[in-house]
């Protein structure tokens, strides 16, 4: 299959290798190409620069956010939540129009710094925004309830522990539930919350989810619902 991830950072970074490791045709998608392969810079959580992670993963190509969506026949949003519907408008509606949309983002605000807060938060979230933007593309809100490193490798943590899905289109669920099977995820690790609109609940599970990285000092944890099967 042919993906677009919209973002340049760990997280849209862990996710291009994992579909590139899976035999997907995987292009990234970033404001300007040419200036994201120039910065030096370490990111704020200590990450190399982009161009250095890119040394190691040659066959996925970088490219401005409208060319990367163009691409995509799937396209996973791993933008900064803040950003993501500037980021998703220059990709363009026409671009991500029937296609499914994977969003990964939390709109955590650090203006006031820590720990983040929400916006939008409780009466809307980022899920539905989106998807009120776009209406044509298909929204699936998911991963985003857990570090990007189990996100694509769930093994690592001992035990059961769940990942959720929302959205409004069943189809466009069910391929994503067949993307994660293919990450690792046991299917019955994976709840359908309902429509887009769950995506509040699992974007309000990111204060908790912050103080307990903190407490814990590692981001190796996950959601697990006793329960749930
Ligand atoms: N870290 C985790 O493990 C984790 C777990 C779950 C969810 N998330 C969520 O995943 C998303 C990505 O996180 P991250 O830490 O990898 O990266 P990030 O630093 O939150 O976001 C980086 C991406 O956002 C884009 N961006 C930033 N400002 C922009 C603007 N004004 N207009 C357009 N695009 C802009 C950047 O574009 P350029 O490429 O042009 O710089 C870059 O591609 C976030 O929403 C985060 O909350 C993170």
């Amino acid at each position: 299959m042919r993906c677009a991830v919209l973002g340049t950072g760990i997280v849209g970074r862990t996710i291009a290798a994992k579909l590139a490791s899976l035999g997907h045709e995987v292009v990234i998608g970033t404001r300007d190409p040419e200036a994201t392969l120039a910065r030096t810079e370490r990111d704020v959580m200590g990450n190399p620069p982009f161009a250095a992670w890119h040394v190691d993963h040659p066959a996925i190509a970088l490219r401005a956010f409208a060319e990367a969506a163009a691409f995509g026949e799937t396209v996973v949003n791993a933008t900064a939540g803040l950003a993501t519907l500037d980021a998703l408008n220059a990709a363009g509606g026409a671009n991500l129009a029937g296609k499914v949309l994977i969003d990964v983002a939390n709109a955590l605000d650090f203006s006031q710094g820590m720990p983040p807060s929400l916006n939008p938060v409780n009466t809307d979230s980022l899920g539905e925004q989106i998807q009120r933007a776009f209406p044509d593309a298909k929204v699936v809100k998911t991963l985003n309830t857990m570090s990007c490193f189990v996100m694509v490798e769930p093994g690592r943590l001992a035990g059961a522990h769940h990942v959720f899905v929302s959205g409004e289109d069943a189809d466009a669920k069910r391929q994503v539930v067949e993307l994660l099977v293919s990450f690792g995820w046991p299917e019955s690790s994976v709840i359908d919350l309902g429509g887009i609109e769950s995506a509040r609940g699992t974007e309000m599970l990111l204060p908790i989810w912050v103080r307990l990285m903190g407490i814990l000092g590692h981001v190796d944890f996950n959601f697990h619902i006793q329960g749930a099967g």
